[in-house]
This record gives structure tokens, sequence and C-alpha cells, in this order.
């Protein structure tokens, strides 16, 4: 049976259709897919299936408000004004919208409402501020010249996003566009695209123009990559599997498109044996477990310093056997199902391998129920570095915990994947804590801490795991384009 907030949250089911121009229209072909409730593997609603020629009208829609509306005229603070309004507004309807959220996703309620609103609405007030803090500079040059740099707009962003936090992946990605002054064409992700919808709706609603804001849902290899390739289109912004990304940069050439990434994780989660210890293992729970284990930066492949490492086993086993899945719409719980069947197939999938590489199954293992697609929070035992359960992103709630003995040998081995986007460290030595920090090839190193976000910090990935920063002042960069403008003086 519903309870009271799911059934709100499907009331709040008001857009389905592509958001194109400031209108709500169907697909071109009239197709529509499922998207699903996988909690309970129920149909929440049909959603219009985005192709090729609805991508061509969202890019034609989000030139013309460049160029010819009153966007591209309006004052960078009046820009930053309407970014205010839009988090205002969703402030204003948080609990609809983490109940769409949870609904949508199947993230535990407690989580959308308290975490994911809240990063979303302080994301875009950030950008709000920074919107009339973009400034060229006037460079002194040889010669009666005038020299300054105007930072212009990239022009029309195409943004293609992930499904594991849905409504935070549109702040960050509309947050610096808008902020830049670029127009958007947004592909959300086929698992997901409820709330992303009722944003754009909420943008319409505090007065955005028309065509600044598209969302066009549907797939990847339809939808996303006629966004990749549309001449019409300056840049793609993506997030999601490095294989996407790596098929990305193939079709994006031939029109030359500015590319950022923000991909996948291996990250290491370092425990010395003189670190508070019960942080630390609060630190590794939430590093792994959070938003069932769905997240880019999760802590997976945790490093116990051997003298400590039975001892800290058994306080993540305990972790892990007062973990709560269930509902997600109930307050109470932790952890809730994972995305589709798609992902739950995948995990399953690296639990049988670890068992069968030899890890030491600890903890879960199994199926939660059987229906929606709920996995035990599972503990793997004595991982070796070569193990897949230790190479490959799981993506699920799949914890490896690898023994090291000390400083010298865990660099390496820290580094030892192809990835490089999140790494911590646990010690109360802040000499070992700098040189650690210094020597991991990660785009973030927290210390003495796990998933600690800002809008403010940049985030992103070495290596395998990404290209550029989203957040802080840095995204920005993603959205603009330098112009050199010289004078001849005299
Ligand atoms: P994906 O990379 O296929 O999907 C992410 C987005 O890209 C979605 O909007 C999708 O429709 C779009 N997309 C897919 N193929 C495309 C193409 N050819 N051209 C343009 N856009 C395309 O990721 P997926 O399949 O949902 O998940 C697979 C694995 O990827 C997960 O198990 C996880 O390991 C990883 N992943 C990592 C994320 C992160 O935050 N770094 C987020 C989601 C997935
Ligand atoms: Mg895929």
């Amino acid at each position: 049976m519903a309870t009271a907030l799911e059934s709100k949250a499907e009331k709040h089911v008001k857009h389905t259709e592509c958001f194109i121009g400031g209108q709500w229209q169907p697909a071109v072909s009239g197709k529509t897919f499922e998207t699903i409730n996988p909690a309970t593997e129920e149909v929440i609603a049909q959603v219009a299936e985005g192709e090729a020629a609805d991508i061509d009208l969202a890019a034609k829609a989000a030139r013309e408000a460049l160029e010819n509306g009153p966007w591209g005229e309006m004052d960078a603070r009046d820009r930053g004004r309407l970014i205010y309004q839009l988090a205002d507004r969703i402030e204003a309807e948080a609990e609809e919208l983490a109940a769409l959220e949870t609904l949508d996703n199947g993230k535990p309620i407690g989580e959308s409402s308290k975490v994911d609103v809240p990063l979303v609405v302080d994301c875009l007030r950030y950008y709000a501020g920074a919107a009339d803090k973009i400034q060229g500079e006037t460079i002194p040059v040889r010669g009666n010249y005038f020299t300054y740099t105007r930072r212009e707009p990239v022009g029309v962003a195409g943004q293609i996003i992930p499904w594991n936090f849905p409504m935070l992946m549109v702040a960050w990605k509309w947050g610096p566009a808008l902020a830049a002054g670029c127009t958007i064409v947004m592909k959300p992700a086929e698992q997901t695209p409820l709330s992303c919808l009722r944003l754009a709706a909420l943008a319409q609603k505090v007065g955005f123009p028309d065509g600044v804001i598209n969302v066009v849902p549907g797939f990847g290899p339809t939808a996303g990559s006629a966004l990749v390739k549309h001449l019409g289109v300056d840049k793609i912004a993506f997030t999601g599997e490095h294989t996407t990304a790596q098929t990305i940069q193939r079709e994006a050439a031939d029109t030359m498109k500015r590319l950022t990434f923000e991909l996948g994780g291996k990250s290491p989660n370092i425990v010395f044996a003189d670190a508070d210890l019960d942080a630390a293992a609060a630190g590794a729970h939430l590093g792994l477990y959070l938003n069932q284990g769905q997240c880019c930066c999760a802590g997976s492949r945790l490093f116990v310093q051997e003298s400590v490492y039975d001892s800290f086993v058994e306080r993540l086993i305990e972790m892990n056997q007062s973990r709560k899945v269930g509902d997600p719409f109930d307050a109470e719980t932790e952890q809730g199902p994972q995305v589709d069947k798609a992902q739950f197939d995948k995990v399953m999938k690296y639990i049988e391998l670890g068992k069968n590489e030899g890890a030491a199954c600890l903890t879960g293992g199994q199926r939660v129920g059987n229906r929606g697609y709920f996995i035990e929070p599972t503990l793997f035992g004595d991982v070796d570095d070569g193990m897949a359960i230790a190479q490959d992103e799981i993506f699920g709630p799949v914890m490896s915990v690898l023994k090291f003995k000390d400083v010298d040998e865990i660099v390496a081995r820290a580094n030892n994947t192809m990835y490089g986007l999140a790494a911590a460290v646990w010690t109360r030595d802040i000499g070992k804590a700098h040189h650690l920090a210094a020597k991991i090839r990660a785009g973030t190193v927290w210390v003495n801490c796990y998933d600690v976000f800002d809008a403010a910090a940049p985030f992103g990935g070495f290596k395998m795991s990404g290209i550029g920063r989203e957040l802080g002042m840095k995204a920005l960069e993603n959205y603009l384009e330098d112009k050199t403008v010289t004078l001849a003086l005299g």
C-alpha cells in the first residue's frame, strides 16, 4: 500500500513530455517509455521518448533564445536573480520534490529531503551569486594598443546526466551554465526523468525566458547521441560511465564540441591504525553505502592497516547488520532499492564474482524480499588488489576491504586503478595526511571525513574519472569562451 507521501508524489507527476522552447510537447515520433518505481517495480508514468527530431527542435529553440531572445541581452545580475528565484521556488516545494525523487529513484526520503533538495538549493544559490562576477582582464601588450578579454557564454550547452542524483545533477549542470549565460538542452537519465522535468516547469514559473532551458527525455544512443552530434550544440557536459564518455568523445569530434566529463571511480579509503577508528568506521560505512552505493565517489576500496584490521572489520559488520533496508518512503529507512533491474543484475553479478574469486563474504550477498531491487549491505573481506571487485566500479552496496602494512606501500596500491575521482585518509598524523593528499592521484582527497561536498569546492576526476571540474568557480570555465579584443590607440 502506498504511504501518504508516496501518493502525494504520484500526484506531482505532472510533467512527462518534452519541454522545448517553453512548450510541453510529445515526442515527434509519438513514442513514450515507462519510468519505474524501483521499490515496487510498478510503472509510475509514460514519458515522451525524445529522439533526434526532438533534440533538433530543442537545439534550435536554445539557439533562438541565445541569439534573439531576452536572455542574451539580460544583465548578468538579472540572470542571477532568476537563478535565485528558481532556488527559492525549489525550497518552497521541497517536500514534493523530495517525494518525487524518492518515487522515481528509490532513494530514502530522509536523504532526498535532507541531502538532495538542500544541496540543489545551495548549489543554485551559489551560482546565482556568481553570475555577475564573471569578468575579463585588461592585458598590457607591446605597442600602442589596448587589449582586453571578454568572457562570453560558450553558447548552447548540451547536458547529459545520470540517475543516481537526478535533481542534484540538474543543479550542478544548470547552475554554472545559466550563470555563464548559456542556453541549455538537457537529456535526463531514462531511469529518472521526472524531477528534471519538474524543475524545468519551476524554471518557467519563475520567469526564465522560453528556450533558455529545454529538456528532452529519452535514451542515450538516440537522444543522447543526437545531442552530441548536433551542429547547433556548442558543448557537452556529461556525467556517467567512462565508456559512454569515450563514445561521446568520438561522436563529438566532427563538430569540435567542448567536452567535460564527470565519470566513475574506485576510490581508495585508507584507514591508519592511529586514526579515530569510530569516526573512520562511520565514515567508511557512509562513504560506501550512501545512496545504495550508487555514488561516483564511493569509497569502494577500503584499505585498513593490518594491526587494526580485525577489530575494524568487526565494526563494519555490526553497522551492516543494523542497517535498515526497505520502503524508501519510511522515514527510518537507510537503504532503498537499486535504481533498476539492470543495475540490480550488475551488482548481483559482482557479488557472485567476489565469492568465486575467493573473497570472504562477511555480510549480505543476497537480494532482500522478492519485489523491488533491494540488495543486502554486502561486505567482502580478504580482498586482493587484482580481484574484479577491487578494480571495477560496482555501483552498489558492496564494500571490499583490503589489508595494508605501511605508508610506503599504500600510495602505489591506492593509485593502482584506472580511475582517480576521490580518496580519503584517516589518521591523526598530519604529516602522513598531507603526504598522501599530495601523492594520491585523485580530484578530491578527504582527510578524516568522507563525502563532504560543497557548491564552492571543485569536484572531478584525474585519469579515467573525467575531464574538467564541476562546482566552484572552476565549473564556470566549462561554459565560457575567452575573446581577446585589441584596439589600436591613436
Ligand atoms: P551511462 O553512462 O550509460 O548513462 C548516463 C547518461 O548517459 C544517461 O543519461 C544515458 O542515457 C546517457 N547515455 C548513454 N549512452 C549514451 C550515448 N551513446 N550518447 C549519449 N548519451 C548516452 O550509465 P548507465 O548505463 O546508466 O550506468 C552504467 C554504469 O555507469 C553504472 O553501473 C556505474 O558504474 C556507472 N555510472 C556512473 C555514474 C557517475 O556518477 N559517475 C552515474 C551513472 C552510472
Ligand atoms: Mg549505459
